[in-house]
Formats: C-alpha cells, structure tokens, sequence
C-alpha cells in the first residue's frame, strides 16, 4: 500500500493566475469578494493578485486596491506575486504576508514573460529577497515550464531540478513546480519531482498544475504518493499566462479537493463553499466553470438561489 500525506496545505491562486489572463476588466469588488469567499471556505494561503507592470498584465492593474478593501483574516496568509523590486515594495506598502518570485525552465518563456534569461532573472531577484529577508517577508519560487515548454525546447528534470536548487539557496521556502502549460504526464512528472527533490527537501517542494491536457490530477496523485504536501489550484478552474501560448486554467481547486476528501486526506476546505465560489465568479464571467465538480455538483450545491 503506498502511504500518503495525511493532510496538504492548498494555496489557492484564483484570484491571480485565474484572472490574470482575464479580457474584461473585472470589478475590484468582485475580486475582493472572490477572495473573501475563498477564506471563508477555508483557504489559508491566498494568491490576491500581482504587481508587475500593467502594461504587461492589465487585469492585474488594480492589485493596490484589492488588498486595501479586502477584509483580513488572522492566520490566512494574502500574497502577491512580484517579478521585481519595484513589485515588492507595492507589496510591502500594502501589507502582503508574502511574495512569489517566479522564473523558469525555459529561457524563451522567461523572455516572454518577464524580459530576460533565467540566470538574470535570478540577479533581478537578489536584491528582492534581500529586502525581503530584512523585513522578515517571506517568499516562495516558482519555477514555470517546468514540464514543457510552449517554444519546443526540450526541459530536462536536471534543467529543473537546477533552478529550484538555486531559488531554494536563495531562501524560498517553498519552491513550486509548475507545468505552465499543463502537458506533463504522470512519469514525466514523477522524473521531475524526484530529480527536485534529490536537490531540495521534500517539504520544500509544492506542485503548480495547469489541466490543458487533463493530466494535472494523475499528477498530483503521483506528488502526494512521492510524499509533497503543498499543492497550487485555482477555484473554477481558472486561469492561463498570457506569454504561454496555449495554456488553459490551473487545475480546479474543487477537484482537488473532491479527490483529497476521498481519499481522506485533509485540506480544511469546505467542499461546497467552493462549488458556490466557482460558480458566483463563473456568473460573473459568463462561462460556466471548467471544473467536472463544479458541474458535477451544481444543481445540489451550485448557486446562493
Ligand atoms: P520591462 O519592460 O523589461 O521592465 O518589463 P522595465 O523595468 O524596463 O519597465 C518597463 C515599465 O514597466 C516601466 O514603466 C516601469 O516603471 C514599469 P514606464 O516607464 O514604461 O511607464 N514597471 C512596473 N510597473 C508596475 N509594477 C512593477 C513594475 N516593474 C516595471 N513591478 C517586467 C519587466 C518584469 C516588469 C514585465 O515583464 C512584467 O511585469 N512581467 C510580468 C508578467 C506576468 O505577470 N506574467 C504572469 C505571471 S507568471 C505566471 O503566471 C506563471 C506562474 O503562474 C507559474 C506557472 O504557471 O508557470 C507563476
Ligand atoms: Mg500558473
């Protein structure tokens, strides 16, 4: 019988990766309620949006005034993602727990997507983690295409593995694995995670999941048989970068946890809160969400009326 983790900490990035790549403009209340609701069903580790140039991400524009009006509670953990220093000190100024610095395995997606290579990227976030340290913030890392990449080269585990090292010797405390563009299957995966944590400890190591191919729950079944606890999902099934051409939503947060409960591991989420999360910021997008739960689910749980 293989062991799994008893419970996982789930960091839901909805409210960031999920609408980033959102056309229209969303209401800052609607995001704030987004994020309220998400707490309230019990999210701990809340991604609430990003400041990087709004040139670049305009759906994220309006970050400042989500994490002003949002209603804080104690023991949740409200973060931003931040590509540089002038990005962590937007987030210090407006209180974030944390910051997420993220590069990647692919030197072309790095350029897309923040405008350099990986190894500047890394000097970009020196100074970053310098201050961070100073003002006791902490930060975790992300690694994108960290299963593929969406230009065709090729990313080998060592490739990977190499950069987390890195993030992790700069003092991230969690470094999270991301298959940007959601096409690693479940031994690719399995070659990629234990090549990280071959490297970096196992409760260093967390798993960023886009479901583009379907693949994201096999794989992060093959995480928690490998014994990492920390998982990345997004509410509805949101979510998509902009500079990785392709890419479909983050695995749902709902899905997760449907599996999670079935397994009987916890994640101190309320199943049904989500189900109703999903569908109130679906609503508002004009789409139903992508979620299998979600609709699996609507018509029992699905909306407040
Ligand atoms: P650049 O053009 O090379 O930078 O962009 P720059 O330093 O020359 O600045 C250009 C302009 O941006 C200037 O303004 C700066 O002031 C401004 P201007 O003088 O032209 O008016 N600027 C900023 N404004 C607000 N906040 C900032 C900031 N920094 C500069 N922090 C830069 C470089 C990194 C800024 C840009 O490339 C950028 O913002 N990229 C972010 C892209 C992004 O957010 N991508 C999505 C998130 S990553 C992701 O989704 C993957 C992840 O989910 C994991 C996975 O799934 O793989 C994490
Ligand atoms: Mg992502």
């Amino acid at each position: 019988m293989t062991d799994y983790p008893s419970s996982v900490r789930v960091f839901e990035v909805g409210a960031r990766d999920g609408l980033q790549n959102e056309k229209t403009q969303i209401p800052t209340n609607v995001k704030v309620e987004l994020i309220e609701r998400l707490v309230d069903a019990g999210v701990k580790a809340i991604e609430a949006g990003s400041f990087v140039s709004p040139k670049w991400v305009p759906q994220m524009a309006d970050t400042a005034e989500v994490m002003g009006q949002i209603s804080r509670e104690e023991n949740v953990s409200y973060s931003v993602l931040t590509p540089n220093l002038k990005g962590y000190e937007k987030a210090f100024e407006h209180n974030a727990d944390e910051i997420l610095i993220f590069t990647a395995a692919s030197e072309e997606f790095n350029k897309r997507n923040i405008n350099c290579s990986i190894a500047e990227s890394l000097e970009r976030f020196a100074p970053v983690v310098e201050r961070a340290k100073k003002d006791g913030i902490n930060f975790k890392a992300s690694v994108s295409c960290s299963l593929g990449s969406p230009f065709g080269e090729e990313i080998t585990p060592a490739a990977v593995a190499d950069v987390a090292d890195k993030l992790y010797q700069m003092g991230s405390y969690e470094i999270s694995i991301a298959d940007t563009i959601g096409v690693g299957t479940p031994l690719k995966t399995k070659q990629v995670l234990e090549a990280v944590a071959n490297k970096i400890p196992l409760e260093a190591i967390g798993v960023h999941f886009h479901d583009t191919y379907g693949q994201a729950l096999s794989n992060i079944l093959i995480a928690l048989q490998l014994g990492i606890t920390k998982i990345d999902s997004s509410v509805a099934g949101l979510g998509g970068c902009p500079y990785a051409p392709g890419a479909t939503g983050n695995v749902a947060t709902e899905d997760v946890v449907y599996m999670l409960n079935g397994m009987g591991i916890d994640s101190g989420l309320d199943l049904k809160k989500l189900v109703k999360t999903a569908w109130f910021i679906s609503d508002h997008l004009g789409r139903p969400p992508v979620s299998r739960v979600a609709n699996a689910l609507k018509s029992k749980l699905g909306r407040d009326t």
